[in-house]
């Protein structure tokens, strides 16, 4: 089965993004991927401005980003784009870091206004890193979270349907990718 890196790139502790991919991350490992987890917030801040991936932990993370076929980006959306730590993150990796993966961009955001944000504004910079195939865009409104007294409590149930469709239509195209990537091997036929 593939492996699934799913990367939060929300600067919060408490964060609905970070949750949300988390929720996504449950539905793929349900159906039998390895999914890896990294939170870029906790990266060290100097080194990942200065993208040096000498760094043991930068190292460690660009190798797990390198080993993953598939990769679930995940952002809140502020100034009407991804996070700057996202984007960082991105900037910190070579130029086709994205080369043989398939991309699911994930964002929660406050405004309907900014539902394409992650098309006009992340797309973008996805497609100059070459990525295999870029799934369809997920956005997370705050109306489709349910917060309880500890914050994230979870998400309204047709969103949460929503966002199942988007994880399963993600996780079909990486299984048919990841498969079709397979050689087939023909025995000759038996004497
Ligand atoms: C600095 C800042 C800028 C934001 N800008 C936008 C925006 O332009 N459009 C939008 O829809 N939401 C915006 N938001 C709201 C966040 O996207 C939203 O609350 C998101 O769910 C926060 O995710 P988090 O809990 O992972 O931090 C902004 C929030 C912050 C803190």
């Amino acid at each position: 089965m593939p492996t699934i890196l799913a990367v939060s790139g929300s600067p919060s502790p408490v964060s609905s993004t970070h949750q949300v991919l988390g929720l996504a991350a449950d539905r793929l490992a349900g159906r039998g991927h390895r999914v890896e987890t990294l939170a870029v917030r906790t990266l060290p801040a100097a080194e990942l401005l200065g993208a040096d991936l000498s760094h043991p932990q930068l190292a460690h993370a660009a190798a797990q980003f390198e080993r993953a076929d598939a990769v679930v980006l995940a952002t809140p959306v502020y100034k009407a784009g991804c996070s700057g730590l996202l984007k960082a993150f991105l900037d910190a990796l070579p130029q086709f870091a994205l080369a043989g993966k398939v991309v699911l961009p994930l964002a929660t955001g406050g405004s309907l206004a900014h539902v394409l944000a992650l098309d006009y504004g992340l797309r973008p910079v996805l497609m100059s890193m070459k990525p295999r195939a870029v799934s369809e865009s997920f956005f997370v409104h705050a109306g489709g979270i349910r917060k309880g007294p500890c914050g994230f409590a979870g998400l309204e149930p047709d969103t949460q349907a929503l966002l199942h469709e988007a994880t399963d239509h993600f996780a079909d195209l990486v299984e048919s990718l990841t498969e079709a990537a397979v050689p087939t091997v023909r025995l000759a036929p038996a004497a």
